[in-house]
């Protein structure tokens, strides 16, 4: 993949749309709602159930076809067009070999280590080293069954606890190598020294979802490292600092490319994967009290900013809104007289109805971007990588039904 150019393709698109990234429809309701064009939220309110739910999973509409808003659908699918990892046959691995491990994990490990078995074939590296390991599943199937000898790091002691359990109780098979667990914080100073023992040109680094700006901290180790490389799978992008953490590489800063703040960086973080008719209808419900409880707030309590209402149990949607809306008053502590009956005509009126109606479509519309900026997201790191003398490809390796982060960053000395 060429990163310049998609950069400069996902910078445009990203500056163009930013009045609809970078804040949260709710939050600055209603001047949020009129940076989306009326006639993509008026076509979208001719839409049955059925047909938002195939446009929140992008899929094509007939009743959109020949419209500007199915290009700027078509436009974000070729944005998003990342190739998938070529199919490199899964190693057969017996079931005893998951047991505990769950169908998203082992998904995920089935994808990777024929990727790492290929790559350690090429470039010889002695030893992966595991960042935020967690209990070492990837690790264990990698060196037990697949004679890669693996480190494994974590903060998390007790994580480490039950991987090393694992360890033991696991059969091994012939050739099987070491896993180690190292329980240290990557990136803090105190640890750096027990880092330069394991971090060097023999390692290759590997990070499955590390969250935030640990996937930074890997980047720049294996920078400064002269490590062989690195595979990285970023996830919890909402907890990243935009300037400090975003953008990383010298072309995007020299481009002046737009900078996510959090919701830029929280709507790269949504999951998108496909989803069924029945989960979208409670997210349409869920989205709905949540929005009236708010417009509530703000005619009867004078309240216009976002305020944090807690959770509720989901069966909670399905029940009156007064029975949610007392849940959450009283969460606030907020004293008043109103009737139930009030809180049910409240939701029920017309106006409150249409105007949650519009939110919500808006919403369809801004959710579109969310896979767009985590790709942007993506190039940035790819760039810095390729700036500094790796050579680098961007992949999709799981099922985004089954894993949604499922981009992978391979990154390989030259
Ligand atoms: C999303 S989990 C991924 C766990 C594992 N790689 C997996 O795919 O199942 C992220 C892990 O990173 C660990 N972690 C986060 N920051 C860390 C740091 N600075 N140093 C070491 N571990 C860290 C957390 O304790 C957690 O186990």
């Amino acid at each position: 993949m060429n990163f310049k150019s998609h950069a400069l393709s996902l910078a445009e698109f990203t500056a163009y749309y930013s009045p609809l990234w970078n804040k949260e429809i709710m939050n600055e309701y209603p001047e949020s709602v009129t940076d989306y064009p009326r006639e993509w939220v008026d076509l979208l309110q001719e839409l049955s159930d059925e047909e938002l739910f195939d446009v929140d999973c992008k899929r094509p509409v007939e009743k959109l076809k020949g419209t500007s808003f199915e290009t700027f659908m078509r436009t974000i699918k070729a944005l998003c067009d990342i190739p998938k990892i070529t199919s490199v046959p899964e190693l057969p691995l017996e079931d005893w070999a998951f047991q505990g491990v769950k169908k998203k994990k082992r998904h995920e490990i089935q994808k990777i280590v024929p990727v790492l078995k290929k790559v350690r074939d090429e470039k010889k590296f002695d030893y992966v080293v595991d960042i935020g390991g967690g209990v070492g599943h990837l690790s264990r199937v990698l060196s037990h069954y697949h004679g890669i000898p693996s480190i494994s790091i974590d903060q998390n002691v007790e994580f480490q606890k039950i991987g090393i359990g694992r360890l033991k109780k696991f059969r091994k098979i012939e050739g099987a190598q070491d896993v180690t667990f190292m329980n240290i914080t990557f990136g803090k100073k105190e640890d750096a020294p027990e880092l330069e023992k394991i971090f060097n040109k023999h390692s290759l680094g590997l990070g499955l979802h590390t969250c935030g700006v640990l996937a930074n901290t890997l980047i720049q180790n294996t920078i400064d490292h002269h490590t062989m490389g690195l595979l990285n799978f970023g996830c919890c992008y909402h907890t990243l600092k935009a300037h400090i953490d975003f953008p990383l590489s010298s072309f995007y800063k020299e481009n002046n490319y737009p900078v996510l703040n959090l919701y830029g960086f929280t709507l790269a973080t949504r999951s998108h994967a496909e989803t069924t008719l029945d989960a979208y209808k409670t997210k349409v419900r869920v989205k709905n009290y949540r929005y009236a409880f708010h417009l509530f707030l703000m005619k009867n309590f004078g309240k216009k900013n976002f305020i944090e209402v807690g959770e509720c149990h989901l069966s909670t949607y399905w029940k009156p809104f007064h029975i949610y809306i007392s849940e959450k008053l009283n969460f606030l502590g907020l004293k008043h007289e109103f009737t139930n009956e009030d809180f049910d005509l409240f939701y029920d009126s017309k106006e409150i109805q249409k105007n949650l109606r519009v939110m919500f479509l808006c919403n369809v519309i801004r959710w579109q971007l969310g896979r767009v900026l985590e790709i942007y997201l993506q190039v940035d790191r790819c760039l810095y990588l390729e700036e500094n003398g790796y050579e680098v490809k961007l992949e999709q390796y799981f099922e985004e039904s089954l894993s949604p982060r499922n981009l992978g960053i391979l990154a390989l000395n030259n």
